[in-house]
C-alpha cells in the first residue's frame, strides 16, 4: 500500500491492517504510551472545501505521532491560482513526508499521487471518503465485535460515503443495502464492484433497505460543492430519512452512523441522532486513530 487513494485500491488484508493498528494506537493513546513513529516527518495537508474532523484529527494525530503537520489552504497555495497539480505534487515531494488532500475531482488525488514521490491520502473528494468509512469500520467492529456477516444499510445520497461504504463493507464481507432515490444512485464503477457480490441490494426503498440491519447510516443530502441544489434535493430526498418508522425495520442493538455533519430533520431526525450519539461521537474519535494507522502504515521508516 503507497497511497489511500479510495477504497477499491486496498484489500481486506490491508483494511484489517489499518484496523487492527487504529485499535493498538487508540490504546496506546488511552494508556498515555507514547507512539512516535512519525518522528521528524511532516505531512502536508491541502484544503479545497471545509473541514472541522479531518483538519483536527490529522493534525492532531500528526502531532502525537511525532510529527509535524501543516495546514495548507487553497486560498494561500498557488494551486488557487491554478499551478497544476503535477507541479505542485513534484515540488511538494521535496519538502514533505506525506500529502493529504481534500478536493473536489478524484483525478486530482490520484494525479497527486502520479507526480509526486511521497504517500497521498485521499481526506475526501466529491467521488469517495476513505478516512471516514476506515473510521466506521474500526466503529463498528468496536460496538459489534466483528464485521462478516453483519448487514450495513445506508440510506441517502449515492455520493462519496455511500461509494465508500459500498466498497469497504463488500470487502470486510458484510452485506450492504442501499436505498438511494432513483437519480441519486452510486456511480457505474461503484455499481459494477459491488455487482460482484450476491450480498449487495440496491433499491429505491428505505423500509427495504433497513430490514434485518445491524449498522443505518445516512450522509447529507447536498454535499461540499452542491449548496445550489439544496432546495431541489431537499424533496428527491422527502422519504429518505433516517426516523423512528426505518429504526423499527432494522435489528433491535442497530447501530447508527453518520459522518457529519448532520443535518436534524433532513436526512436523520433529532431524536434518532441523539438516541445513537454515543456511537455517532466515537466514529468521530476514531477518525483521528484510524487515520494515525494509516499515516504509520504509509510514511514510517
Ligand atoms: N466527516 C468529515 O469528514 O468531517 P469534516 O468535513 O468536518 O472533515
Ligand atoms: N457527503 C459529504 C460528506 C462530508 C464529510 C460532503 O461531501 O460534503
Amino acid at each position: 500500500m503507497k497511497h489511500l487513494l479510495k477504497m477499491l485500491d486496498l484489500t481486506t488484508e490491508d483494511i484489517t491492517g489499518i484496523l487492527d493498528l487504529a485499535d493498538q494506537l487508540k490504546y496506546e493513546l488511552k494508556h498515555n504510551i507514547p507512539h512516535p513513529h512519525l518522528k521528524g516527518k511532516t505531512l502536508g495537508m491541502i484544503f479545497q472545501k471545509a473541514s472541522t474532523r479531518t483538519r483536527v484529527s490529522f493534525e492532531t494525530g500528526m502531532y502525537q505521532l511525532g510529527g509535524y503537520p501543516l495546514f495548507l489552504s487553497s486560498n494561500d497555495l498557488q494551486i488557487g491560482r491554478g499551478e497544476p497539480v503535477q507541479d505542485t505534487a513534484r515540488v511538494l515531494s521535496r519538502y514533505l513526508s506525506g500529502i493529504m488532500i481534500r478536493t473536489f475531482e478524484q483525478k486530482e488525488v490520484e494525479d497527486l499521487a502520479e507526480y509526486g514521490s511521497i504517500p497521498v491520502i485521499n481526506g475526501l473528494t466529491d467521488f469517495c471518503h476513505p478516512c471516514q468509512v476506515l473510521a466506521d469500520l474500526m466503529t463498528i467492529r468496536e460496538f459489534k465485535g466483528k464485521l462478516e456477516g453483519l448487514k450495513m444499510c445506508f440510506i441517502g445520497d449515492g455520493n462519496n460515503m455511500a461509494n465508500s461504504l459500498i466498497v469497504g463493507g463488500l470487502k470486510m464481507g458484510m452485506s450492504v443495502s442501499i436505498a438511494c432515490p432513483v437519480d441519486y444512485q452510486p456511480p457505474k464503477e461503484i455499481l459494477d464492484f459491488a455487482a460482484r457480490y450476491d450480498c449487495f441490494e440496491m433499491t429505491d426503498s428505505p423500509m427495504q433497505a433497513a430490514k434485518g440491519a445491524d449498522v443505518v447510516i445516512t450522509d447529507v443530502w447536498a454535499s461540499m460543492g452542491q449548496e445550489d441544489e439544496a432546495a431541489k434535493r431537499r424533496a428527491a430526498f422527502e422519504g429518505y430519512q433516517i426516523n423512528d418508522d426505518i429504526m423499527a425495520q432494522a435489528n433491535n442493538d442497530a447501530m447508527v452512523l453518520h459522518c457529519l455533519p448532520a443535518h436534524r430533520e433532513e436526512e436523520i431526525t433529532e431524536r434518532v441522532f441523539e438516541a445513537h450519539s454515543k456511537e455517532i461521537f466515537e466514529e468521530a474519535e476514531n477518525r483521528l486513530h484510524a487515520q494515525k494507522a494509516v499515516m504509520v502504515k504509509l510514511m514510517a521508516d
